[in-house]
Order: structure tokens, then sequence, then C-alpha cells
């Protein structure tokens, strides 16, 4: 597959939100979206739900037990399919556990910065936001073990859990896993797992899902998962709900009409995806890692620019304090570079942790991102030399 060779009238022309939202002259490196092809096995599995007119209501079978064909292969667990339901998406998963293991007006802990829709969605259910801010050490983004057990001891029932961690790319350790299950298991809460971002590990990076992480982490939680980050296809909808056997009931609680907006194409495309041996998704991998270390480089080479390399994912936490762009930089990297970025202050809690900061997408090709950091040099020109 080459990832290298994009096409920006062919991008132009999508109807997605990435490609969509801005004017043509402004790079998009925001939402999450990839830009590449998508691979094989999915189109074709899509394609053939198009020519058998196979587009009615939805049944997934198969669905869990193609994910379960993948997590034993890549990550060493065995979920059982039995405990598993479908889904629209990872946030209808998110949603569907929250309203089983949390009541409204209960708190839910989660590491900030924040995938914002979390915020959106606590807030609606009326559960109270918790925020644990990660620590930052010389060697990187650290949970604060601390904070969630003082969380937890506080009355917070629930902890929503991003493995790996969008905005930062964070993976966290088997062992810092079972630290937090530990104290979960000690304060009598839930996790939910989402883990989206797994299928795009860093090279020599290992990931343990926490439900395997131990039996303490098996009886508390449950995972939300779908192909829609690693193979980038979050206009498919359909997501896998996995539960545990001591929250099975999260799974029974999903009525017919929630497991059927999981689409036709969109099973088809996960069962293709989770079972497919082509070796797509190492060469993604592999692609990333490269976006990854062109990043980096660029950091290096940066004057005020830090950030901690990512372990997985396309997402990068970027620190601009020090590049004299100002509180909002996102907004002057789209006026004078006509760069869309994510600003940090969506992810943040508290705010302060939101400023000067940016998330940049690098799920595209070497030379478009290439190009979205020479937009960034020129913002951060323009704006000294004004
Ligand atoms: C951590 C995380 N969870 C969930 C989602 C959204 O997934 P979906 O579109 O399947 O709801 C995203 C999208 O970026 C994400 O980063």
């Amino acid at each position: 597959m080459e990832f290298d060779a994009l096409d920006l009238d062919v991008l132009r022309a999508r109807r997605t939100t990435k490609w969509s939202r801005y004017p043509p002259d402004v790079l998009p490196a925001w939402v999450a979206e990839m830009d590449f092809p998508l691979a094989p096995a999915v189109v074709e599995a899509v394609r053939s739900t198009l020519d058998a007119h196979d587009l009615g209501y939805c049944e997934s079978a198969g669905l869990a037990e193609a994910f379960a064909t993948w997590a034993a292969r890549y990550q060493d667990w065995r979920p059982d399919p039995a405990l598993a339901c479908p889904v629209a998406d990872v946030m209808a998963g998110v949603e569907a556990a929250l309203r089983v293991l949390t009541e409204p007006g209960e708190s839910v802990a989660l590491f900030t910065p924040a995938y914002p829709p979390f915020f959106t969605l606590l807030e609606q259910l009326d559960r109270v936001v918790v925020p644990c801010p990660l620590l930052e050490e010389p060697q990187g983004w650290v949970p604060d073990l601390q904070r969630l057990d003082d969380a937890l001891a506080d009355g917070a029932r629930g902890v929503l859990l991003c493995h790996p961690h969008n905005p930062t790319g964070r993976v966290l350790t088997g062992e810092e896993l079972r630290t937090v299950a530990e104290i979960v298991d000690l304060r009598g809460a839930y996790v939910i797992s989402d883990e989206v971002h797994a299928p795009l590990l860093a090279t020599g990076v290992s990931f343990v899902p926490y439900a395997a992480s131990g039996p303490a982490a098996g009886a508390h939680s449950v995972t939300v998962t779908s192909i829609s980050k690693g193979w980038n296809v979050p206009g498919l909808k359909c997501a896998l709900l996995q539960a545990q056997p001591a929250t099975a009931r999260v799974t029974a609680a999903v009525p017919a009409y929630e497991r059927g907006r999981a689409s036709v194409p969109g099973v088809a495309a996960s069962i293709a995806a989770w079972t497919d041996d082509s070796g797509w998704i190492e060469e993604l991998r592999v692609h990333l890692d490269q976006t990854r270390a062109e990043l980096a480089h660029w950091v290096r080479r940066t004057p005020g620019v830090r950030t901690h390399p990512g372990q997985a994912g396309y997402l990068a936490w970027l620190d601009l304090r020090d590049t004299g762009l100002g509180e909002d930089p996102a907004a002057v990297l789209l006026e004078r570079g006509r760069l869309a970025v994510v600003p940090g202050h969506h992810f943040a809690l508290p705010a302060e942790q939101g400023i000067g900061r940016i998330r940049l997408n690098h799920g595209t090709s070497l030379p478009l991102l290439r190009e979205a950091l020479h937009r960034m040099d020129r913002a951060i020109e323009r704006h000294r030399h004004p």
C-alpha cells in the first residue's frame, strides 16, 4: 500500500468532516480521520453488501467472534463473544455502559486532557466529571493514581478510560493498569475502557487491554472498541461493546433498537478488518511510525515546541506556549498558517491545561505532513515578524 501517494483534489472532494469544514486554502489536520485509501478488505466487504442490495435492518452475526479473533491474535486476550453486543459507534457503547454502571448525579473520573465528547456525554447524562490531570514528567505523561483514588474515595462510581489515550497517545503499561484496577476494585467502582485506538500501536509498544490486565480489572470493566479509527471508517457506524461475566448486565441492557443501529456495511467491514491477514494494518502502523518520527524531528528543531511522542495512533498533543503564538495557537495557525488543528482548550480540564496547546493529526502522507509543519513554521514566523 502506498500511504504517501495522496491527491489533494481527491481528498478535498470527500464529504467527511475533516475535508469539508474549511475553505480549500486551509490544510486540515484536526478531527481524527486519516487520509489514506481504505484497506482493500474493507472496500470489498462494503461492496459485497451493495452488490447484494443488502442494506436492510442489521444483524450482527459473526461480529463479536471476529473481534475475539483479532483480540486473541494481537492482544493475547480471549473475550467471550457471548458477552458482546453491537452498537452504532464507540460513543453509543460508552453511553450504554455509563447508563448501566452509574446513576444520574454520580461522578465519573477520567484522565485529562480528554477526548472532548466524553465531557459532553457525561454532562448530557447528568454525570459529574471528575478530572484527574495527567502529570507531565520528563519521560512523558503519567497517570495521577493518587488523584484517581481520591476521586473514587470521594464517591466517583465510574472511570472512563481512554486506552490508548487521546490526545496524548499514551499507552498505560500493564503495571499501571493493574494499579488502576486495584484502586477501582477497592472502591467498588467500574471502568469503561475505550480502546478504539489500540490497533494503531507504535512499533515496540506493547498493549494490554484493560479487561485482560488482571482478574480485578476483568471483574469490574467493559470495553468499547471498533474499527473506526484503525481502518478509518467512522462513517460506517459499527462498534462493539464487550462485557465480562461480572458486567454482563451492561450488554444485556442494550435494547434491540440500539444494537440495530450498527449498519450492515459496518458489520461486514468490521468482520473483514478484524479477520484480515493481508498485512494492511501492519503496513499502516509502519507508516504512522514514520509520520510520528517526522513530527518528532520537527519538534526537536523548532524552538519553543514541546511534545512527548505518542505510543499509538496519529494524534499529537503539542505544547506551543514558548513559540509566542499565545494562549490559543490554533486560532493563529488557522489565520496565519491556513492550517486547521484542534485547540487545546477543547480537551482541557482544568482550563490551564489547554492554554498554548493544540492537537495535531499526523494520519496522512509524509508530503502532506511536511506541508502542515511548514505552515506551522510560517505561522510562527509571521507572528513573530508581522
Ligand atoms: C477515544 C475516542 N473514542 C471514541 C471516538 C469516536 O468513535 P465513534 O465515532 O466510533 O463514536 C474517537 C474519535 O476520535 C476517539 O478518539
